[in-house]
């Protein structure tokens, strides 16, 4: 059946990889992205079964621009990055990062669930992180972010149930993969570090070594994986709460369950 579905943060990476294969399944997309100057190019490249527009979840008269599209999915799934220590990151950097993965978010969901309400029901995904369910060092301030998404989901889809108006929510939990999101959060992470931080020059440096390295090892090179993800929870009929990919981190977050992490 074909789904009204929104993506947010359509421009790039997984978002705009959800959008291509939303519209090639035949749904009638929605992508927005963060700037206006991307909305031509991406309008080209995702053709006439999409309509792409710029929505700054930031931004509370672009978020209401939602509210009479007749959607039947929202997926959040724009987000920003910070990472380091939160022995010594300014919590400003943390608090803005809160405002664009948590609280706009919500607060664009909340537009779009009265109007899926007033249709007789919808789906809302939060797009979290592995590292909204294993803390990861170094990553916290984006981490934490993710853990709000990943809660917020877990409650909101109670909540939803209770009030019995069709209104389903999941949560969709990527593991890394190689977009750009992970290395622009460790780039800008070193910047700051490097003009002073509680850590030594040689701390950092190795660091900036290890992180690279892990990335190189553990990132996927295809979104696949995860777009298959969304859009299994896109269209069914009773979405899961959560859904992981790739299948290790999957097993990992299973594992750690199992050990009482
Ligand atoms: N890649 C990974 O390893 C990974 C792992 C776990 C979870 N995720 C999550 O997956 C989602 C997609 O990430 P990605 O890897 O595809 O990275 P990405 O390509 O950077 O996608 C994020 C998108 O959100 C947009 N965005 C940022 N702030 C926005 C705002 N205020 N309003 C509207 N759009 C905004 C970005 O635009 P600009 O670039 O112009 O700011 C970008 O297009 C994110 O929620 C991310 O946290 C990614």
């Amino acid at each position: 059946m074909q789904k009204a579905v929104l993506i947010t943060g359509a421009g790039t990476g997984i978002g705009k990889d959800t959008a291509k294969r939303l519209v090639a399944r035949g749904h009638k997309v929605y992508a927005s992205t963060h700037h206006e100057s991307e909305v031509d190019s991406l309008q080209a490249e995702l053709g006439t079964g999409a309509t792409v527009f710029k929505l700054d979840v930031t931004n509370a008269e672009d978020r209401l621009q939602i509210a009479n599209l007749n959607l039947d999915v929202l997926v959040n799934n724009a987000a920003q990055s910070e990472s380091g220590s939160l022995a010594e990151i300014d919590i400003n950097r943390v608090r803005r990062l809160f405002e664009v993965n948590v609280f706009s978010s919500l607060e664009l969901s909340q537009i779009a669930i009265k109007s899926m309400i007033g249709r007789g029901g919808g789906t809302v995904i939060f797009i979290s992180s592995i590292v909204g369910r294993v803390p990861a060092p170094f990553l916290m301030p984006y981490s934490m972010t993710k853990f709000a998404l990943s809660a917020a989901a877990a409650g909101l889809r109670e909540e939803m149930k209770k009030l019995g108006k069709g209104i389903h929510v999941s949560v969709v939990e990527p593991g890394p993969f190689k977009t750009g999101f992970n290395q622009k959060m460790s780039d800008s992470r070193f910047e700051w570090m490097e003009k002073g931080s509680l850590f030594s020059k040689d701390q950092i440096e190795q660091m900036k070594n290890e992180t690279n390295k892990t990335l190189n090892w553990l990132e996927a090179n295809s979104t696949d994986s995860i777009v298959s993800k969304i859009v299994a929870a896109t269209e069914a009929r009773e979405p899961k709460l959560r859904y992981v990919a790739p299948l290790q981190f999957a097993l990992l977050v299973r594992l750690l369950r199992i050990l009482g992490k």
